[in-house]
């Protein structure tokens, strides 16, 4: 027993002593003060847990802790704040017509913040004069959430200033038009843009991203807006989301160009007739393929045989007919998903 309460006071003393090491006690002062700042910024209700522990506003605080705020993160090997969102903390059925401008000077003193999440229904956000530019002073931030928010197209000039942005995601804002780009715009690292709900057409635009890996531009009304030769320019693309937009079918005899794609989603693009026999095969490097939910029918076109690295083929939910056998999927080696649902004149065998 006695043995027992001696082992314990031996854990909580080395407990309370790695407390006391700096750096791994709770974030800098000066952020705590930045945050605090921050939050009194907003003119919103904001979710009480966007505070100081209330555990530890009882005892005596000895130490910053702003790392224990909902929606703080830290380093655990400097303390530093490294992650910052307001997603969900802000009351947004509250907000009138008053608008929120966040003076992105606050955002400053947190130097090693390397991702920033401003999501989530605040229609009224704005930022004041200095812009979305003044970030580039914060050398790690690598990624930036802007969804659900109410910007334009005269967001992204400031936001190409923050050359060191990996992942930006605009979904669901009101960026529609044409980009206007100037001198600064250093993007050369961003290498995923989510801009799915936008109705974003200017592939001017996204072509001077040629870091991009992987892009969304679903929901849009991409009929006439997708410029191939643009999006062939970038040669390091990866990932391609289309989904839920209208799109035109002659996309697909001509998409073969963006040979370095490894997926193509063209979910509920209400695309019909049948499926060409060129122009798309040629994606080489595709190993997932998804034209589930639109209206194709007829037999599966023969140059599917030539797409040898497709790893996962999605054809649910459209009219396809004819045998699968005869069909060019089975001298596809490497398909390991193939999904076929709703396919109406299936005879396997
Ligand atoms: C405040 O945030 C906490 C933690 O995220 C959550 O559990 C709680 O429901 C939120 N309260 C309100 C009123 O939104
Ligand atoms: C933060 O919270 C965790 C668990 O909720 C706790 O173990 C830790 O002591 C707290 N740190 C500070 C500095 O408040
Ligand atoms: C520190 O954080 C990293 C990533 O957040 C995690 O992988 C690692 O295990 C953590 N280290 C310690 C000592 O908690
Ligand atoms: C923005 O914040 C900085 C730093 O706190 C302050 O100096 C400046 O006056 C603020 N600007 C506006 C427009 O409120
Ligand atoms: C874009 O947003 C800015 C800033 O809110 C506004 O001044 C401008 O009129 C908007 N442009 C368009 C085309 O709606
Ligand atoms: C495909 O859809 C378009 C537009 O909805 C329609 O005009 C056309 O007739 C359809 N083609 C086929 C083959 O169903
Ligand atoms: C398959 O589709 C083609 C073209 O739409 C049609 O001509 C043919 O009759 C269909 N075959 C079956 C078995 O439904
Ligand atoms: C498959 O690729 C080869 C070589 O690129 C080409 O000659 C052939 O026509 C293609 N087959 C189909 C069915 O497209």
């Amino acid at each position: 027993m006695e043995m027992g309460r001696f082992c314990w006071c031996i854990i909580i003393l080395v407990w309370v002593q790695a407390c006391m090491i700096p750096g791994f006690s709770g974030c800098l002062e000066e952020e705590e003060n930045a945050l605090f700042l921050l939050k009194a910024s907003i003119n919103y209700p904001i979710n009480e847990s966007f505070s100081p522990s209330s555990k530890l506003i009882n005892k005596q605080r000895t130490t910053t802790d702003c790392c224990n705020w909902t929606g703080v993160q830290c380093s655990n090997i400097t303390g530093r704040v490294t992650h910052i969102t307001l997603y969900g903390l802000i009351d947004s059925w509250s907000i009138g017509s008053e608008y929120w401008y966040l003076n992105t000077s606050l955002l400053l003193p947190f130097q090693e913040l390397k991702s920033l999440y401003l999501d989530g229904y605040i229609h009224n956000f704005r930022v004041s004069k200095e812009g979305f530019e003044r970030l580039s002073a914060l050398s790690k931030l690598e990624e930036l959430n802007l969804d659900y928010n109410d910007f334009n197209e005269s967001i992204l000039p400031s936001l190409g200033k923050i050359a060191s942005l990996k992942k930006l995601s605009l979904r669901w804002n009101k960026i529609s038009g044409r980009v206007p780009i100037n001198k600064g715009f250093t993007m050369s690292k961003l290498e995923e843009l989510n801009l799915y709900g936008n109705d974003f057409t200017d592939m001017r635009f996204i072509s001077k991203i040629p870091s991009l890996k992987k892009l969304y531009l679903g929901e849009a009304k991409l009929n006439e807006g997708i410029n191939i030769q643009e999006l062939g320019k970038l040669k390091n693309l990866q990932e391609l989301y289309l989904d839920d937009s209208s799109i035109d079918k002659s996309f697909l005899n001509k998409v073969g160009v963006m040979i370095s794609l490894n997926v193509l989603s063209m979910r509920t693009c209400g695309l019909n007739g049948s499926l060409p026999n060129q122009g798309w095969c040629e994606l080489k490097n595709l190993q997932e393929l998804d034209l589930g939910d639109n209206d194709f029918e007829g037999r599966l076109p023969s140059c599917l045989a030539n797409m040898t690295t497709l790893q996962v083929l999605n054809l649910a939910f459209n009219n396809f007919n004819g045998s699968i056998s005869h069909s060019a999927i089975p001298s596809l080696q490497s398909l390991e998903h193939a999904s076929k649902m709703d396919w109406q004149h299936d005879q396997l065998g």
